[in-house]
């Protein structure tokens, strides 16, 4: 059990603390075991808490392999500081080191998109495993469209994949940081829970499905991309005009559906999922989900809400003295909150806000201040206790 610097307590199992710690140290070789010594920090998250792809790009195709890396890098100090420059940072996953071999998207891109990728490579340009770039705005590096899928080289499923991420100083070529961080994908979407028709698969019932109550042909323009008719903001789609947004057709045309599941949470017969249990945040932990945050499937597909953009914000259950939350108009991922720093360096990726019920997911919480939970030692960045009160704040 620990006590944070505010007084509140996390509570943690001894048996959690064993696997946590072992996760933590065995995964990083070659650091000291004392990151709070090391003159540099360096912090990673995916923007997403979970992205979603599909596995058969044959038919059709919601959403591509695409999974967005950042990291922020932090020379501690009395004063710390966001490392800029003179630095470059890498990116590997150890255990899923391909992906052409594992989805037909590669095979289907050319229909789909209009574009021939080389293997292994996203559409963010972006390999398996590469340099992250630095993003000026954001402070931070990325690596965007990292088109993992879901199975880990030795064949098993794994939404859950590692990434090892690393700092050189360009000067030396010394390695001055590592963290690894979770990069979580899942095609866990169980359509198949309503659309089956049998000798047909469940994309043929779909689309026959929308032809017959659209006037549609999409069973003769396959692979189909959902979002080349209904905008998308997630592919930057305009879309037709006249034909809702994918998110608004999708949450509203099947809200009265739903009747047909009797799941504990709807939105898993879609979202990944039973398996996958996307949402293991400390709001999973405390009964908080998705309908408390986002509304009921009306309220998400409702055609005035602008998808991917008008999200909910910590803002609006949390209230705190001195506190201050998401910048105006800015999702929770692109916000800052303490000199520069991302939300995400501090709490995670939404979804996985920490201390998250994972152990793999707290493992750089774990590595850096040995306590799940936001980054609330302030040796991980400062070089001595601040004698100042801690500002949350941009
Ligand atoms: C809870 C059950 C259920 C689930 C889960 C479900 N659907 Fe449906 N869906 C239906 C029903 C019922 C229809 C209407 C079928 C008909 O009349 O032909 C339908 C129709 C559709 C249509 C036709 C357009 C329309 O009017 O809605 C599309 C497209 C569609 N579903 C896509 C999907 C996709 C993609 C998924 C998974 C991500 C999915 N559905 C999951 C029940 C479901
Ligand atoms: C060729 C254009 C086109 C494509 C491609 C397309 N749709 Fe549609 N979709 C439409 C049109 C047109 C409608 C009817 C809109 C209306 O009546 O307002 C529609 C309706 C829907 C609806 C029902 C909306 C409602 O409120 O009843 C859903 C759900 C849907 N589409 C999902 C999908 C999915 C999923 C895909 C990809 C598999 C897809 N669509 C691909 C044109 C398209
Ligand atoms: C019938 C399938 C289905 C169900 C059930 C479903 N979703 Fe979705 N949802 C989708 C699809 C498909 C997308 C991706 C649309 C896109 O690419 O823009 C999506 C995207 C979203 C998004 C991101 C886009 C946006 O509108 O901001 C949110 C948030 C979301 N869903 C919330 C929920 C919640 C909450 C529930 C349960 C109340 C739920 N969904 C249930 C199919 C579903
Ligand atoms: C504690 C509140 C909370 C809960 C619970 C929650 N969400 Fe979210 N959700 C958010 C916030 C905040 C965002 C915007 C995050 C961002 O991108 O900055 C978001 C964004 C999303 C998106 C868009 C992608 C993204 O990350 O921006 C989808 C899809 C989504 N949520 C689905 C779900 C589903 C499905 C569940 C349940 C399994 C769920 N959410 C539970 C708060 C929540
Ligand atoms: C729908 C309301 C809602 C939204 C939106 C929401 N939270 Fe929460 N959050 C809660 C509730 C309720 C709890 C549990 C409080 C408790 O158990 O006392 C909680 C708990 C927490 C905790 C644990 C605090 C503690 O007592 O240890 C953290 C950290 C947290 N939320 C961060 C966030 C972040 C970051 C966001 C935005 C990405 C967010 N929350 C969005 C309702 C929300
Ligand atoms: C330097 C690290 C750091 C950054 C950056 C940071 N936070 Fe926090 N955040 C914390 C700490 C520490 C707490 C207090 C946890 C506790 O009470 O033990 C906290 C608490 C919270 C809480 C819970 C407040 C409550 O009700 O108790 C929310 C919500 C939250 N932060 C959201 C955000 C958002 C949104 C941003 C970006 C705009 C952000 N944080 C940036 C460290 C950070
Ligand atoms: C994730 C890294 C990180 C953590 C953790 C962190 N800080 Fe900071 N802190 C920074 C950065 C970066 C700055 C910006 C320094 C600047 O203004 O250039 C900063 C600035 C400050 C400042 C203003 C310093 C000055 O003189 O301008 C104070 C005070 C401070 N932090 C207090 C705290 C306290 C107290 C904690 C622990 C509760 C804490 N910080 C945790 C990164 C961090």
């Amino acid at each position: 059990m620990n006590t944070g610097k505010f007084g509140r307590v996390i509570k943690m199992g001894a048996a959690a603390c064993a696997v946590l710690s072992g996760v933590a140290s065995a995964s990083i070789v070659g650091r000291s075991e004392d990151p709070q010594r090391d003159p540099y920090v360096v912090m990673a998250y995916n923007d997403l808490g979970m992205h979603c792809m599909n596995n058969d790009f044959s038919q059709m195709m919601i959403l591509p392999p695409y999974n967005t890396l950042h990291a922020q890098v932090i020379r501690r100090g009395v004063e710390p500081t966001i490392v800029e420059t003179g630095v470059t940072v890498s990116y590997e996953l150890p255990t899923n080191t391909h992906a052409t071999d594992k989805t037909n998207f590669w095979e289907y891109a050319p229909a789909l998109l209009g574009v021939t990728l080389p293997p292994d490579v996203g559409l963010g340009g972006h390999g398996m495993f590469g340099t992250m770039i630095r993003n000026s705005a954001r402070n931070d590096f990325e690596a965007v469209g990292i088109p993992v899928a879901p199975i880990d080289d030795d064949g098993r499923e794994n939404p859950y994949p590692l990434a090892f991420v690393t700092v050189k100083l360009n000067s030396t070529g010394a390695i001055i940081a590592q963290t690894q961080a979770v990069v979580p994908v899942s095609w866990e979407m169980s359509c198949n829970l309503c659309h089956t028709t049998p000798g047909e698969s469940v994309a043929t019932s779909i689309l026959k499905s929308h032809d017959r109550l659209h006037g549609t042909t999409l069973i003769s323009q396959q692979p189909v991309m959902c979002a080349s008719c209904h905008a998308d903001n997630a592919l930057g789609t305009g879309g037709q005009q006249g034909v809702p947004n994918l998110s608004s057709a999708m949450h509203l045309a099947h809200a009265p559906r739903m009747g047909q599941v009797s799941m504990e949470n709807n939105c898993y017969a879609c979202h990944p999922g039973v398996r996958t249990n996307c949402q293991r945040d400390v709001h999973a932990a405390r009964g908080v989900t998705c309908t408390t945050c986002h509304g009921d499937m009306a309220a998400v597909g409702n055609p005035a809400r602008n998808p991917w953009v008008e999200e909910p914000s910590c803002a609006s259950c949390h209230q705190r003295e001195e506190f201050e939350f998401e910048q105006p108009g800015q999702l929770f991922r692109n916000s800052t909150g303490h000199g520069g720093v991302q939300c995400m360096t501090c709490h995670g990726s939404p979804h996985v806000i920490g201390p998250a019920v994972t152990a793999t997911d707290n493992a750089q919480a774990m590595r850096l201040q040995n306590h799940t939970g936001p980054l609330n030692d302030c040796l991980v960045c400062h070089t001595t206790q601040p004698d100042e009160p801690f500002e949350h704040k941009r």
